[in-house]
């Protein structure tokens, strides 16, 4: 009974205006996983030695994490309780989503020093930051306590991420939609720098059935170059990709800026961030001036972090970032004796 009646209250108050719950911190884990970040830096940094590419994967996998029911390590889910597909088997994530492995390795490592205490949404975001730091030399500080969901399905995942055949005007809606600006997305956007496409994300700008085409917005070598590596046949299947930033796929530059004038943006979408003059002169500032861009893209990655996060006792600290919790560990005392405590009430 008491149980119960306290599981209605804890979830009440999950369902309460942020302001009034507890707030991501920077330091979290001082007290409790003092090792936690440092440990994630070890993972990142170990595949990063083996892979580049996974960096760029490990942004885009808390982007994708945080645009679809909140940062809230939903993303990783392997299973979909109610039984259908999850987030990850969803099209814009399936093939195309890297560096699971990576997390479970900082999960696992962190798991021998501090069970049950670290969030895998969390990791994730520390996993992005030092993707950014490694490649862009860039580091930030990210605010943690973020608490891991228990629900993922294919279609939250279609109905929330930004596709790539969006106008600019459903981008600004889309992340409006998500507590962020316009100049945050074109901001955001500049991640683009980094990793690789999947030829079915284009396809459909460089042939028109078995007929080249050239979009508006590409130049026409370009475009030739894609078609001579993307088959007119590419489907969802097709496991050919391209860097996104063809000179420098593995740096965090402003170079995302500097392509898009010379008809070099990959997407539909990259180049709707031209044809909108208000966001062309954003561009048009941050291939100006790097350091600016850099700051402020750090400073929209914190702002993304934040999106519906769940803190306190909302949510569980998954064990395993795969799967949700077995129902009489979902709170267990390890769990409840890490949480910091802010504006929640106190259980026995
Ligand atoms: C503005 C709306 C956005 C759209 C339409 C979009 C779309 C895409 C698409 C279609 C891909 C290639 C997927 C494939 O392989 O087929 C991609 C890759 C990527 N995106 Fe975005 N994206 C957007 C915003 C962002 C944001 C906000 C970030 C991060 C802050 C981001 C980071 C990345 C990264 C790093 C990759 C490369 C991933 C890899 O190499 O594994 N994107 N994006
Ligand atoms: C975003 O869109 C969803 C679904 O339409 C809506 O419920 C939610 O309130 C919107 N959030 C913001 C911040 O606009
Ligand atoms: C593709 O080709 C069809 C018929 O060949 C034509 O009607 C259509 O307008 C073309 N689409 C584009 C985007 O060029
Ligand atoms: C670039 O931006 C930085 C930081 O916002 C600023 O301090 C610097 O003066 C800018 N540089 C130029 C050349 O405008
Ligand atoms: C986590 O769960 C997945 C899916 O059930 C499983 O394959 C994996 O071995 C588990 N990892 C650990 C460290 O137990």
């Amino acid at each position: 009974m008491v149980t119960q009646a306290l599981a209605a209250v804890v979830c009440a108050m999950c369902l309460l205006p942020v302001l009034v719950r507890a707030q991501l911190q920077v330091g979290f884990y001082q007290r409790t996983c003092p090792n936690a970040e440092s440990l994630v830096r070890q993972a990142v940094a170990t595949a990063f030695a083996k892979d580049a590419g996974i960096a760029a994967g490990l942004i885009r996998l808390h982007f994708h994490d945080c645009f679809v029911r909140g940062c809230d390590a939903s993303v990783l889910l392997a299973t979909n309780a109610g039984g259908g597909k999850t987030e990850r088997q969803a099209i814009p994530n399936n093939p195309s989503l890297r560096g699971f492995e990576v997390i479970d390795a900082a999960k696992a490592s962190i798991e021998q020093s501090c069970p049950g205490t670290v969030s895998c949404a969390d990791i994730l975001a520390f996993a992005a930051r030092d993707s950014i730091t490694l490649t862009g030399n860039v580091f930030y500080t990210v605010p943690a306590g973020r608490r891991d969901g228990s629900v993922s399905k294919e279609q939250d995942a279609l109905d929330n991420l930004p596709p790539p055949t969006f106008t600019a005007q459903q981008l600004i809606d889309r992340f409006k939609n998500k507590t962020l600006t316009a100049e945050e997305m074109v901001l955001l956007s500049g991640a683009h720098t980094v990793g690789r496409s999947f030829c079915a994300s284009f396809v459909k700008r460089i042939w028109n059935g078995t007929t080249p085409i050239v979009d508006a917005g590409l130049s026409s070598s370009y475009a030739a170059l894609l078609r001579s590596l993307c088959p007119s046949s590419t489907t969802q299947t097709t496991l050919i990709t391209t860097a996104m930033d063809p000179g420098s796929p593995n740096v965090l530059d402003n170079n995302y800026y500097k392509l898009l004038p010379r008809n070099m943006g990959l997407f539909f979408s990259d180049n709707q961030l031209r044809v909108d003059g208000n966001l062309n002169a954003l561009v048009n500032t941050f291939a100006a001036n790097e350091t600016m861009w850099k700051e402020r893209f750090a400073a929209a990655m914190v702002k993304m972090g934040r999106i519906e996060v769940q803190t306190g006792r909302c949510g569980q600290v998954r064990l395993n970032c795969s799967v949700v919790n077995p129902a009489a560990s979902s709170s267990s005392p390890v769990e409840l004796a890490s949480v910091d405590e802010e504006g929640v009430i106190a259980t026995s």
